[in-house]
């Protein structure tokens, strides 16, 4: 049966776009059974609903502390049903009521190599600090921002010469690749984690590509 998930978005929703293509692709067994929104112009909710998908803006502003809008949260996630929560660039740091309430059942995608550039601005931040590879992770969520247990990495190298906005269109690449496959993985209960260690069961070898352009680990299958 096909996993449930919740995609929590606050911006764009590029990388919801991938995971509503890779289910419509056929490359991933799960059902997008709400998107939920922090902010009401969110392009994400347009995408949501231009493909069916139920959609819920839920406004940080208008609740009076964090717990209250993470209580909100809660409620509507667990009426869709959803079995794993995906943040797709939501911009909100999220309470320990709502971690506990899912624990181990919360994924995030960052856009550096953590545990390096955690926080808002990854990329700027690499290119800032004259790092050459940049990338991704998508990890579990703990309590701690930017901290659980990893479970995909992209890294993509990059020269001094590059903008942070070419980077970042280059990391957003592999973004759109590595989640719907995580995604994909552990629809198909293959991701154990023990601990900060996590297993994803029957994958390759990391791989570089002939062009040396990036490496992801661990390995791509195909359809991702
Ligand atoms: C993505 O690059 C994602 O990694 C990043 O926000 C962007 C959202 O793009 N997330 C974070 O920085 C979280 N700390 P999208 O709305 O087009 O998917």
């Amino acid at each position: 049966m096909a996993l449930k998930i919740a995609v929590l978005a606050s911006g764009s929703g590029s990388n919801l776009q991938s995971i509503i293509d890779a289910v419509e692709r056929g490359a991933l067994d799960a059902e997008i059974s709400l998107v939920l929104c922090n902010r009401s112009d969110a392009f994400a909710l347009e995408r949501a609903k231009k493909a069916g998908i139920p959609t819920a803006t839920i406004l940080h502003a208008e609740y009076e502390n964090r717990e209250a809008f993470d209580a909100a949260m809660i409620e509507r996630i667990e009426s869709a049903g959803a079995e794993l929560v995906v943040l797709a660039g939501f911009m909100r740091i999220l309470t320990p009521l709502f971690i506990q309430t899912f624990a181990g059942k919360i994924i995030n995608i960052h856009p550096a190599l953590l545990p390096s550039f955690k926080g808002a601005h990854g990329i700027a931040d690499a290119v800032e600090y004259g790092v050459t590879l940049a990338g991704c992770t998508v990890h579990f969520v703990d309590e701690i921002m930017d901290n659980g247990a990893i479970i995909a990495q992209a890294v993509v190298p990059f020269s001094s010469e590059e903008s942070v906005e070419t980077v970042q269109k280059r990391v957003l690449a592999f973004e759109h690749r590595i989640y719907p496959q995580v995604l994909q993985w552990i629809a198909s209960g293959r991701v154990t984690q023990n601990g900060r260690k996590v297993t994803v069961q029957e994958t390759g070898l990391p791989k570089v590509t002939s062009d040396g352009s990036f490496i992801v680990s661990p390995q791509l299958e195909d359809g991702f």
